[in-house]
């Protein structure tokens, strides 16, 4: 319980920093945030954590059970269940690999394409992240590498969520 409010605080913290961000200057996104929203930033100083994840195999794994759990999911079951759900897997592997500094492209749709018609509030992107936080525990990730990956993953909130 308690870890699942230190990742819930890394997530509303990683959030409210990019909210004000784009509060403090009406200017448009910055260059960086927008490519960071739309899909994937390598990051070199994460090459560590990519091992953490047990590198590419670890990451296939950990997507099956991050799947697993979204279908498992009534709060997010719905959005997936007329999916490819294979090939969101395989994007979502490259896409994660590519963040965590490996040797992988990320060949996947831009994030705010993919996602925007599918009218994601707040509460699925929270229980989407709960799903990722379940499969990353049974997949022994230390906490500390998966706060790094979530941390990443937060920002793209601006672009996901539509309503
Ligand atoms: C940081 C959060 C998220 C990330 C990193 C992410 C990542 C991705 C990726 C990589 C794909 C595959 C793109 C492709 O096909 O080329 C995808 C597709 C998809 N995502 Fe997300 N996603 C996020 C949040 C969400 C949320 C919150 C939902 C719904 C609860 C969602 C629902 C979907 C669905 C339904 C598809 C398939 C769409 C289609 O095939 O047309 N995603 N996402």
């Amino acid at each position: 319980m308690f870890k699942y409010s230190m990742h819930a605080a890394v997530i509303a913290t990683a959030m409210m920093f990019a909210q004000s961000a784009i509060a403090q200057d009406a200017a448009p996104m910055p260059q960086q945030s927008a490519a960071m929203a739309a899909s994937a930033l390598r990051d070199p100083a994460l090459k560590p954590v990519f091992d953490e994840f047990g590198g590419k195999p670890g990451l296939v794994a950990l997507m099956n059970d991050f799947m697993d759990n979204l279908m498992a999911d009534t709060r997010t079951r719905p959005y997936f269940a007329d999916s490819d759900r294979e090939h969101i897997k395989v994007e979502l592997v490259d896409q994660f690999c590519v963040i965590l500094d490996g040797p992988c492209t990320y060949s996947g749709k831009d994030m705010e394409k993919v996602h925007r018609s599918l009218g994601i509030n707040r509460a699925a992107f929270n229980a989407l992240v709960e799903d990722l936080q379940k499969a990353m525990d049974k997949n022994d990730i230390p906490f500390r590498a998966q706060n790094k990956l979530l941390a990443k993953l937060a920002p793209m909130h601006k672009v996901v969520i539509t309503k």
